[in-house]
């Protein structure tokens, strides 16, 4: 089998995490939200550090940005009680993979207008985690 560089470079990091986490059992249950099943949700989990200034874990409460509860499948700027950039609103986006994708690796380019603050995450393997990680948020 051939390993190629980024693959190696996940391992290294999922191997990173769950001996963090084998090292420090409480690291699961800070923060909130569902317990990491897998060692890539669990990394989603850690990449969501930068989300979580503005996004609750809580299944229903909205913070500074929406709650992200259920956000895989949902359309965006659905959730009723939010105060929703009119970019958003109009966007006719459905939350997918794909388009999670997007949405993480620039915002603001992939709906101009959004009031949410710029985020760049570029990396193929950290986006690969917080999708992940995002797709554990249901019940
Ligand atoms: C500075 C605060 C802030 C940070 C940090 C932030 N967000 Fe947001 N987020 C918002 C706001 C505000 C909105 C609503 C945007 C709008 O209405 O245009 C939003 C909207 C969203 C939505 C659309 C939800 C829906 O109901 O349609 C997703 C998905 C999302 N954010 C994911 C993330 C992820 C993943 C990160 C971390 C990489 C992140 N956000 C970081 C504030 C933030």
């Amino acid at each position: 089998m051939t390993i190629t560089k980024s693959t190696a470079a996940k391992s290294a990091i999922l191997a990173l995490v769950a001996g963090t986490l084998l090292a420090s059992g409480t690291a699961l249950a800070q923060g909130g939200g569902p317990t990491p099943k897998t060692a890539e949700e669990a990394a989603g989990k850690q990449v969501f550090h930068q989300c979580a200034a503005c996004h609750s874990l809580d299944s229903s409460k909205n913070a500074f940005g929406p709650s992200l509860y259920n956000v895989v499948g949902r359309k965006a700027g659905s959730i009723p009680r939010f105060d929703y950039s009119d970019a958003l609103k109009a966007s006719n986006i459905t939350w997918t993979e794909d388009s999670l994708r997007q949405w993480i690796a620039g915002n603001d380019k992939f709906v101009p207008g959004t009031r949410m603050r710029h985020v760049a995450i570029t990396d193929r393997a950290e986006q690969d985690y917080l999708i992940a990680f995002l797709k554990s948020l249901k019940q």
